[in-house]
């Protein structure tokens, strides 16, 4: 049905949208040093991931069998499965950097002259950063897919 297209599409954008967002946020979170604020922000931001995450999932799900063009378009197209797997790697590299935000708030709030260990910060930069570039990756074969690419 069109208007069910419709609303899941715009859920789906919508969503995408504020995924890219808490990635942004916390791309530029840990560019400084952390100071216990700024460990108490990454935490709230983090925490959205998750569930923003859960949501485009169900949503994106929705559109497979819900949406105008019917899930065979979709379960025999390679450029859509190249997509999940992008989507699952970033959400893979996304746990690190969760346990550490969790294990850094749990250290800064037992003791007030804990900094963040200068390695530590280095590798979940890097995290990150690899999480961006995939994420960056998803709307191109998103676009490619929905045109007909793969099939
Ligand atoms: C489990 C996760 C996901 C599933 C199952 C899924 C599924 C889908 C489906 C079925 C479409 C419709 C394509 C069409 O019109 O034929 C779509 C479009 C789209 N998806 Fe996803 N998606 C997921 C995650 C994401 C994520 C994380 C992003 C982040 C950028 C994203 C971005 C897009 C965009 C931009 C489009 C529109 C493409 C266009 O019409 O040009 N999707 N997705």
């Amino acid at each position: 049905m069109e208007t069910t297209d419709l609303v899941l599409t715009i859920l789906h954008h919508l969503l995408a949208f504020s995924l890219a967002g808490i990635i942004a946020a916390e791309f530029v979170l840990i560019r400084n040093e952390l100071t216990p604020a700024t460990l108490r922000r990454l935490m709230r931001v983090d925490r959205h991931y998750g569930m923003l995450a859960m949501l485009i999932i169900i949503i994106g799900v929705g559109r497979v069998f819900y949406g105008l063009k019917g899930w065979e378009f979709y379960v025999y197209n390679w450029v859509f499965w190249v997509k999940m797997a992008i989507f699952t790697t970033v959400g893979l590299l996304s746990i690190i950097p969760t346990i550490r935000f969790i294990a850094w708030n749990r250290q800064a709030g037992m003791d007030n002259a804990f900094r963040v260990p200068v390695q530590e910060l280095a590798s979940v930069r890097r995290y990150v950063w690899l999480e961006a570039l995939l994420f960056l990756a998803i709307p191109a074969f998103a676009a490619a897919m929905a045109r007909g690419y793969g099939i």
